[in-house]
């Protein structure tokens, strides 16, 4: 059976059209403004559609790119400042930050009103015990794509693959929200292949090209790759092996064109939503 592939990029679009409806009604734009440290070029190239995406939204968006120089006091005092403005709806700081910078302190800073990336340990906590709050950008754009594509988690078996604080943990727990048996499989996972086997949703979050063979993979699942890496030729490609695994899954999600759009979605959705909060709506 050949999978039926998931369009992310067709979805995203969908979303971000809503987005700009719903923020044009608004008496004030949203805004979101955007924190990047150095010049890692990863980063660089996620920052910059995320300010094409604030664009196509209609939002207002401002970016503030620090040298990799900058202290900690200069980073929280500028977080300050965008906590207190009332034309700023939501604060992300792109990851990573360098080493010698206390990356928890300055996530802490962020006003949880304006936390688009629900990193903040307060919102983790109320999407832990789930109490309404931001849907984590890229295990959100995944639920999303889930729904529109009538994959409902109750009482599947899920597993996912990385245990990072930004995918594997708040995958784990939206899944788990939406009813299904979930497993997180890490490097330190004995028999991670068997495991993986078993799903009936497989979600791969691991950054290693390859590592998602058609082998790992039960008949009909369905296979979510949110990894962005680069192969040896330097072309983008996700954690699945897509050509084998696409014979045996009943659903794939594409890299590029995957849960990649839908990120950068959510995070649109997200501030439209701290933008309407902010406007007591
Ligand atoms: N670095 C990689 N993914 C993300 C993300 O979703 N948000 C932020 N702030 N940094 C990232």
């Amino acid at each position: 059976m050949a999978a039926i592939w998931i369009d992310g990029k067709n979805l995203a679009a969908k979303i971000k059209e809503w987005v700009r409806a719903e923020g044009a009604a608004l008496v004030r734009r949203p805004g979101l403004a955007v924190i990047i440290v150095g010049e890692d070029p990863a980063s660089r190239v996620y920052v910059n559609s995320k300010r094409r995406d604030c664009e196509e939204c209609g939002f207002y968006s401002e970016e503030y790119a620090l040298p990799d120089s900058v202290v900690q006091g200069e980073l929280l005092e500028l977080i300050g400042e965008l906590n207190s403005r009332t034309d700023i709806d939501g604060i992300l700081v792109q990851l990573p930050l360098p080493k010698r910078l206390n990356e928890g302190e300055i996530l802490l800073a962020i006003d949880p009103s304006k936390d688009v990336d629900c990193f903040h340990p307060v919102n983790v906590g109320k999407l832990t015990i789930g109490q309404p709050v931001f849907q984590p950008c890229t295990p959100g754009g995944v639920m999303e794509m889930l729904e529109e594509y009538h994959i409902d988690p109750a009482g599947k078996r899920c597993v996912v693959l990385g245990r990072s604080n930004i995918v594997g943990k708040p995958m784990a727990l939206l899944l788990l929200h939406a009813h299904g048996t979930v497993t997180v499989c890490h490097s330190k996972t004995p028999d991670l292949a068997a495991i993986a086997a078993e799903a009936d949703i497989l979600v791969s979050a691991v950054g290693k090209t390859g590592l998602v063979t058609a082998d790992m993979v039960k008949d009909g699942a369905v296979v979510i790759d949110v990894a962005m890496n680069r192969n040896s030729e330097g072309k983008l490609c996700g954690d699945v092996c897509f050509a084998q695994v696409a014979e045996k899954a009943s659903y794939i999600t594409p890299v590029p064109g995957g849960v990649g759009p839908m990120t950068r979605a959510m995070l649109m959705k997200n501030t439209l939503t701290a933008a309407k909060l902010h406007q007591g709506l």
